[in-house]
């Protein structure tokens, strides 16, 4: 059967328990001689890796050695884990310093391991941290967004108000309110053949990397208009960005150094569940 190849045994370890058989989503099952291929859809989430208590399992697409052990659950009580999703918070006044590459590159490592549809995977960043760059992006965007409010989409969406009085501020304080005067602005992209679902993905992503990016002491906001501008096929922008062809745009986020401390959690609406 094709795909036979995919899984390594080390029959001294297997003590065939079928654990791996058990969280696979039906590539595996249990033979004579432990796990083996019985169809042919691996994703290669590599989960019959992970769950095998002896590392008798290898997979070639998700291989053992990539897999870092994991001794004990690193799962905050619950009080930690609340109080840490409830404090971010969106940045919009960033301090004027660069951030280091290196830094960049980790907390875009972190968003790897997000889920994606069927372990698709495949988003890529595409980095502005030039400010000459950055200011022409947010020049350009105004442009849009100024004639998208007249005749767009923008114009009907419940946000033009508040659309409308950035693009005022923009123009009339000299204030980025587009870019938030940001140190750098991180642009993910998709396969377009993979659209939507490259942006579903994106959003995880990026989510895993918002939330990661205060441990190295940043911040972050998502950039909806630059997304929106972008991904109307505004020309003067994608001739600025000059992405491949095979590429579409799936999400953006600013980051940069806080000014602000935010003092207290976030709130929100109250919860509203139906139950069934
Ligand atoms: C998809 C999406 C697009 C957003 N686009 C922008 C944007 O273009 N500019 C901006 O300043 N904030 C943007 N935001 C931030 C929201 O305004 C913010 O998340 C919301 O007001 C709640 O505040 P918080 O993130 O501080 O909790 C966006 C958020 C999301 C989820």
């Amino acid at each position: 059967m094709a795909g036979e190849n995919l899984i390594q045994v080390n029959q001294d370890k297997c003590t065939k328990c079928g654990l791996c058989v058990k969280v696979c989503r039906g590539t595996l099952g249990l033979g004579e001689q432990g796990p083996e291929i019985v169809h042919d859809f691996c994703i290669a989430c590599g989960h019959c890796v992970a769950v095998c208590p002896n590392g008798a399992l290898d997979h070639t697409r998700a291989p053992l050695k990539n897999q870092v052990l994991l001794e004990k659950s690193p799962v905050p009580d619950v009080e930690t884990a609340a109080r840490f999703l409830r404090s971010r918070r969106s940045v919009r006044t960033f301090q004027k310093k660069p951030i280091p590459r290196e830094n960049i590159r980790e907390l875009l490592d972190i968003a790897r391991f997000a889920p994606t549809a069927c372990n698709s995977q495949g988003i890529s960043y595409y980095v502005v941290d030039d400010l000459d760059t950055l200011k022409k992006i947010a020049a350009v965007i105004a442009d849009w967004a100024e004639e998208d409010l007249k005749h767009g989409s923008l114009g009907k969406s419940p946000w033009s108000q508040n659309t409308s009085n950035t693009i005022r501020c923009y123009h009339e304080n000299g204030e980025d309110t587009i870019l938030r005067d940001a140190p750098c602005l991180i642009i993910a992209t998709a396969d377009k053949n993979r659209f939507p679902l490259g942006r579903d993905n994106t959003h995880f992503a990026l989510t895993y990397a918002q939330l990661y990016a205060p441990t190295l002491g940043l911040g972050t906001c998502w950039s909806g208009l630059f997304e929106y501008c972008a991904t109307s096929g505004y020309e003067p922008l994608l001739k600025l960005l000059k992405l491949p062809e095979s590429r579409t745009i799936t999400g953006a986020f600013l980051v940069g150094y806080p000014v602000y401390t935010f003092k207290r959690l976030v709130d929100r609406d109250p919860l509203q569940i139906t139950w069934q």
